[in-house]
């Protein structure tokens, strides 16, 4: 029988923080409460009903070893194009928040924060600004050579574009050094 294919909606998580959540999601993603109560709250930044949302009970805690312990890494959200990664990285930065690390995936560009509990938020750009051909660069030795990517300093690469590099001399910048980080980040995989 053929596999009819589902369409990926939404992410819930446990949290004994609902407002901060809320707040933090609201400022991040544009997102805009559909429901909430004192232990609930349901978001979503586009046409879908939902697409985060939190749900607490009041014995639900923090873990501290979250980073080495089974659980998602993050979730990841697309924007249209470079700029306006680099816009909203601005606007956050402005709001005082910031990416814990970020990467050249070359399949995607990418800004990763972390919310009020640890989760990381992947904020990134397709880095051929096309599913079809940035897929097809995860079938190629380059990918297979460093799939997890290069490290870049967003602050770098922010000049960058408000001096008017367009996306690919950007990358050329970071494919060869100029704009790594001061410290390799660590990526919360492991203690
Ligand atoms: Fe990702």
């Amino acid at each position: 029988m053929t596999t009819i294919r589902p369409v990926l909606h939404h992410v819930t998580m446990r949290t004994s923080r609902v407002s901060e959540m809320v707040n933090w999601y609201s400022t991040v993603l544009g997102a805009h409460v559909m429901f909430r109560n004192e232990r609930a709250a349901w978001m979503t930044n586009d046409e879908a009903n939902h697409r985060v949302a939190f749900l607490s009970a009041p014995d639900i805690t923090d873990d501290p070893q979250k980073h080495s312990h089974n659980a998602m890494h993050h979730s990841a959200f697309e924007y249209d194009s470079f700029g306006d990664l680099m816009e909203s990285y601005k606007r956050l930065k402005d709001e005082k928040i910031e990416p814990s690390f970020c990467l050249d995936h070359q399949m995607t560009f990418s800004l990763y924060y972390k919310d009020p509990e640890g989760n990381y938020v992947e904020l990134q750009t397709d880095g051929s600004y096309d599913w079809k051909k940035s897929g097809a660069f995860m079938s190629t030795p380059a990918f297979a050579a460093n799939p997890v990517g290069i490290f870049f300093d967003p602050d770098k690469v922010y000049e960058a574009h408000r001096s008017g590099m367009d996306f690919d001399a950007v990358r050329d910048l970071v494919r060869s050094g100029a704009f790594a980080p001061q410290h390799t980040p660590s990526i919360g995989l492991g203690a």
